[in-house]
């Protein structure tokens, strides 16, 4: 990954990167820079078929997940077509849906409970409720992960819904400053 500008912008404690890929695409994504491969290869550890994007924004997070996990199928929402102009430079393995998931959305339940393993990523504007609404859904063994731990999203929100579910990668992600946070529901 390439930096083209240093156009790092922190805004209410949220970071807005733009990066060059290798494809030529120019990237923006709100994951911390350089931290976010922290996040990316502990992710790449999961023994997981399925990855569920929740807020794709400009596409850079998604094409991260799809150069670390060219074979396993991506599934990206927004509410939204902020990605228009990058589309095209997904791969074949990642599917993008415009969709509000914060009302009943077939396609993501249909996911929620596909048996393949699976990572939930809630990188929504309303992580509190995309975990209510949609971990109790996901199978045993699948992962769901937050992002923005700490300024967005913390332990009273979730401990209602994955208050019990085992944490995976936690300290490197603690020790590295990046705010994704991961679980495994229990079997
Ligand atoms: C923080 S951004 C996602 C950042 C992205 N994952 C990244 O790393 O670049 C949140 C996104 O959620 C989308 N969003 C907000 N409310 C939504 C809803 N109800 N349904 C689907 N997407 C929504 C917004 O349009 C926005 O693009």
């Amino acid at each position: 990954m390439n930096d083209i500008h240093n156009t790092d912008r922190k805004v209410k404690g949220r970071f807005t990167h733009r990066f060059e890929h290798a494809s030529g695409a120019a990237f923006i994504m709100k994951h911390e820079r350089g931290l976010v491969k922290v996040a990316i290869d502990l992710i790449k550890s999961f023994p997981i078929e399925l990855v569920i994007e929740l807020g794709t924004f400009r596409g850079g997070f998604t094409k991260l997940l799809e150069d670390a996990l060219p074979d396993t199928e991506i599934h990206t929402y927004d509410n939204t077509n902020q990605t228009a102009s990058n589309r095209k430079y997904f791969g074949k393995n990642v599917t993008f849906h415009i969709e509000n998931v914060l009302t009943r959305c077939n396609s993501l339940m249909e996911l929620c409970a596909d048996p393949r393993p699976k990572l939930l990523y809630c990188d929504n504007g309303r992580k509190r409720q995309e975990v209510a609404m949609y971990s109790w859904q996901l199978n045993k063994r699948d992962f769901i992960g937050v992002h923005d731990w700490g300024n967005e999203i913390y332990w009273n929100d979730v401990k209602d819904y994955i208050g019990n579910w085992p944490k995976v990668g936690w300290r490197a992600l603690e020790q590295s400053g990046q705010t994704s946070r991961f679980w495994q529901k229990p079997n």
